[in-house]
């Protein structure tokens, strides 16, 4: 499907697909989960709340009845919980066609993972590094199979730094650190697409942004007394959390997307346009940085891929 033509309607019957969605129980992750299953796809939520799971099972299930959903628990701050998730997923499935890397946080205060590493970065970044690294044998043994990471605009105000990439010397920013996080995404992606071209493989790798949607993400800004009612006001002309989830449900499923590409609303990305490729900047193209952070992703995560 060429461009802007696609629409959700377009998806293919995705029975037999194995797909996993980060961060499944709500906003975009939500949205796109629903969409998978509708279409058939086996849906693995892979949430760190059982409860915020569960509740998002029923509600899909309630309009799909015949949805095939299966939550496993994922928690992204904690090395040993995503090694965990993958062996739970590898004794249950011997596919995986879509590993989409949804979960996030933004702006927090500052704090450490469990493994001692700043949230922001640790979960948005190198939580994901880590899931895909140890699935990776997976998605190369499944024909045609895909990885999407989920960036932002917010990339732009991101910077990397080599010398203090988890803010331990310098001073915390929570919007400095979120923008370095999805920097990361970017600069990932690009990375794993530039090593999987160069090993021949069939898998894609993607990466996606919503524009700005209203979901929940919005709490970690704080936005209380006046700002409220502003907000809602300024919510009805934002992206839904479906419409902001199309350009990730599209670099997931859409049969005709290239490798390497992004994808994000047309246009201004406050308003609800159609998913089409868009640009990210220089900073993410450039190869010392991947190269740089890839190296220290397998330091930190105490990962490598298998290419
Ligand atoms: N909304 C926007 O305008 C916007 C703009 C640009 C990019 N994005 C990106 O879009 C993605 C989805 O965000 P959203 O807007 O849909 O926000 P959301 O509604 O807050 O959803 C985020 C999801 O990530 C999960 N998550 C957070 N920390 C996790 C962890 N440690 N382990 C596992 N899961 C974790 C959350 O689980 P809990 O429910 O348990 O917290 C939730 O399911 C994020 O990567 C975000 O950076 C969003």
């Amino acid at each position: 499907m060429k461009s802007e033509k696609w629409m959700v309607e377009h998806i293919q019957d995705l029975k037999g697909k194995v797909i996993i969605v980060t961060g499944a129980n709500s906003g975009l992750g939500f949205e796109a989960a629903k969409v998978f299953a509708k279409k058939d796809a086996t849906v693995i939520l892979a949430c760190r709340s059982i409860t915020r799971a569960e509740t998002a099972k029923e509600k899909i299930m309630k309009v799909y009845p015949k949805s095939q959903l299966m939550i496993i628990p994922l928690d992204l701050e904690s090395f040993e919980s995503i090694k965990v998730f993958v062996n739970i997923f590898q004794q249950k499935f011997t596919r995986l066609d879509v590993l989409l890397n949804n979960a996030g946080i933004m702006t927090v205060p500052y704090g450490k993972t469990e493994d001692g590493l700043e949230r922001q970065n640790g979960i948005n970044h190198y939580g994901h590094f880590a899931l895909t690294a140890q699935l990776f044998p997976l998605l190369k043994k499944t024909a045609g199979s895909r990885i999407v990471n989920v960036s932002s605009v917010a990339h732009r105000m991101g910077k990397m730094n080599f010398v203090d990439p988890l803010f331990e010397k310098q001073r915390y920013s929570k919007f400095k650190s979120y923008g370095r996080s999805k920097l990361s995404n970017l600069l990932f992606t690009y990375e794993l697409d530039r090593r999987i071209r160069e090993k021949g493989l069939d898998i894609k790798v993607l990466a996606a942004h919503p524009g700005v949607a209203d979901t929940s993400l919005m709490r970690y800004m704080n936005i209380n007394g006046i700002l409220k009612p502003l907000y809602r006001l300024f919510a009805k002309f934002i992206n839904t959390a479906y419409t902001g989830a199309l350009p990730e449900i599209r670099a997931s499923v859409d049969p005709d997307v290239q490798s390497g590409t992004y994808y994000g609303p047309k246009g201004l990305p406050f308003t609800k346009k159609k998913p089409v490729v868009v640009k990210s900047n220089k900073a993410s193209h450039r190869v010392d940085y991947a190269l740089k952070l890839w190296e220290l992703s397998e330091k930190i995560t105490n990962q490598k891929f298998e290419f």
